[in-house]
This record gives C-alpha cells, structure tokens and sequence, in this order.
C-alpha cells in the first residue's frame, strides 16, 4: 500500500506516467467517470480550505467515488482528544482512501503508519502540501511544454509557506531550474532549503525587490502571508502588503511569463492582473482536480 507523504514520494517517471494519466483525463473524462465505482474517498480536515478539500471531492465523484469526512477538527472527536492514530484507524473502516489536512508538521505521516488504507498529505503545518506540488507541476508542463529549463521567481511568505518547501524540493530534479527567492528578511526560504541546494550545486539567488527580479523570470510562484504561523499579529499586519502585484509591475516581465498562485490570494495579487493572459491561477486550480483525480487512481491501483 502507498501514501502520499511528500512530492518526492514519487520518481520523475512516476510523476511523467501521473501527468500523462491527469492529461487524458482532462481530455477524455468519461473514460473515467466510473473508475472508483463503490470507492470512498474520506477528507480529514484540521484545518481550513476550500480547493484542496473541494477538489479531492470533485475528484472522487467525477470518478464515479463516493466522499465522506470533516473539514474542521472541532466537528470531529479531535476535540474531545481523540489522537490521529485512533482516528485514522476508525477511518479506515469507512472508507478507501484518505486525505488529511493537519496543522501539525507530520501529522499525515503518524496517520499513514496506522492506516490500512492509502493517506494522502493535504498540507502539514508549514511542512509540506504535495498534491498542490503536482498541480503546480502539471500546470507547468501544460502550459510551458516542460518542466526544465526555466528560472522560477517564488515570492512572498517563503519561511512559512508549505506550498513553497514542496515545489522547491520538487523542482530540483529536473535540469537547469534556476531559483530566485523574493521575500522579506523575515520571510527568508529556511535555511535547510538553502543548503540542500548549496548541496546539490543548484544556482538560487534571494532578493527583496520584486521590481528589480521580475524580468529575469519565466515563471513567477507568488504566495500568500501565512498569517495563521505567525505569533504576532504586529509582524503579520507589517508584513502582509510588502508584495503587490499589478499591472505596472506585471509590465516589466517577459511576454510568457507565467504567474501561478496556489490560491487563496489576500492582497499580494491585484485582481486587475486577473485579465493577464500571463494569470495562470485560476487554470492551476482546474489541473489540480485533474492531477487528484489522476492520483486517486494511482494509489487504488485503479490506473
Ligand atoms: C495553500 C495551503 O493551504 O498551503 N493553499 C492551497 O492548498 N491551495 C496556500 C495557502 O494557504 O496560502
């Protein structure tokens, strides 16, 4: 049986034979629409979302699945101390498959070791949020035909952003992807991501000035202020504007670059680049229903 911890959980080939999968998908889906007949998908959520959660949902039941669960722990029997390892277990009577969402780093993993079925990380703490990496990657190789070759601004909240240490871990295994970090100095990429790459001889830059870096981009990842990591609320309201994308500065990038978003946006995009062709945020949320989809029947042996 096989979970889903991390991106790297899957090789490269892997990852290629899952996009293939999530492409025919979303050209043929009624190829599929019966796949997961009598299979039910469980979302455990201990933390708020609407795509994540949502679009596991609409993954299982455009396979013909059906889907049970929570989407916040006060409505589940984690308020009266229940541990995950009892709750998984119980879980896996009802249901298939899993995917959890947890403010704990590593949540996911304590579920995965008591589980009798397949977990799925849906976002641990400020860890890692692997199934939202394979929509960023998918949504890479659709719309720029690869996944190598490529400088990648990530801007924002790159301390706390989970979505952020995923797709950097990812991105590292295919060939000349150059790196550029955009954030404030509180905000740095941790150092453990830094070393890794210093490690692996990876060309990486940070910068604080998004104006300065945004024409040398082919991609642009920007993110959102994790308000919910940070102990202060001072440093949150200081911080939470520092990046604003618009049209001025969307002017001073390539004619292909792309600006992805894992959603949800606070102020750091303005809704007038929303027009941009160059907006891709809104598609990666439609590749990440495919990507699911294609996934679920990965781990079910379905594929
Ligand atoms: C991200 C998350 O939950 O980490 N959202 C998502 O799953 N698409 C990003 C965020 O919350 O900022």
């Amino acid at each position: 049986m096989r979970h889903l911890m991390s991106p790297m959980d899957f090789t490269t080939d892997e990852l290629d034979r899952l996009f293939d999968l999530a492409a025919d998908i979303e050209k043929n889906p009624q190829v599929y629409a019966h796949k997961c007949d009598a299979k039910i998908l469980a979302t455990c959520f201990y933390e708020p979302s609407t795509r994540t959660r949502l679009s596991f949902e609409s993954a299982m039941i455009s396979l013909g699945g059906n889907v049970l669960g929570f989407s916040d722990a006060n409505s589940s029997s984690a308020a009266k101390g229940e541990s995950v390892s009892d709750t998984i277990r119980t879980v896996s009577c009802f249901a298939d498959i899993c995917a959890m969402r947890h403010p704990k780093e590593g949540a996911p993993m304590v579920a995965a070791t008591h589980s009798g079925i397949p977990v799925i990380n849906a976002g641990d703490g400020g860890h890692q949020h692997p199934t939202q990496t394979l929509t960023d990657l998918l949504t890479i190789r659709s719309l720029k035909g690869r996944l190598n070759n490529f400088t990648i601004g990530l801007c924002g909240d790159l301390k706390f952003g989970r979505t952020v240490h995923s797709l950097i871990e990812a991105l590292v295994r295919y060939d000349n992807v150059k790196f550029v970090f955009i954030s404030p100095e509180e905000l740095r990429v941790p150092d453990y991501i830094t070393e890794m790459l210093t490690e692996k001889g990876i060309p990486y830059e940070e910068h604080i000035s998004l104006e300065d870096t945004i024409s040398t981009l082919d991609l642009l990842y920007m993110t959102r202020v994790q308000r919910e990591r940070f102990f202060n609320e001072e440093d949150y309201i200081r911080l939470k504007d520092f990046y604003i994308l618009d049209k001025k500065k969307m002017s001073l990038a390539k004619q292909d670059m792309l600006v992805l978003h894992p959603l949800p946006r606070v102020n750091e995009i303005s809704v007038e680049v929303d027009e941009d062709p160059r907006a891709v945020y809104f598609k990666q949320v439609q590749y990440g229903k495919y990507v699911r989809m294609a996934l679920i029947l990965t781990l079910l042996e379905l594929a």
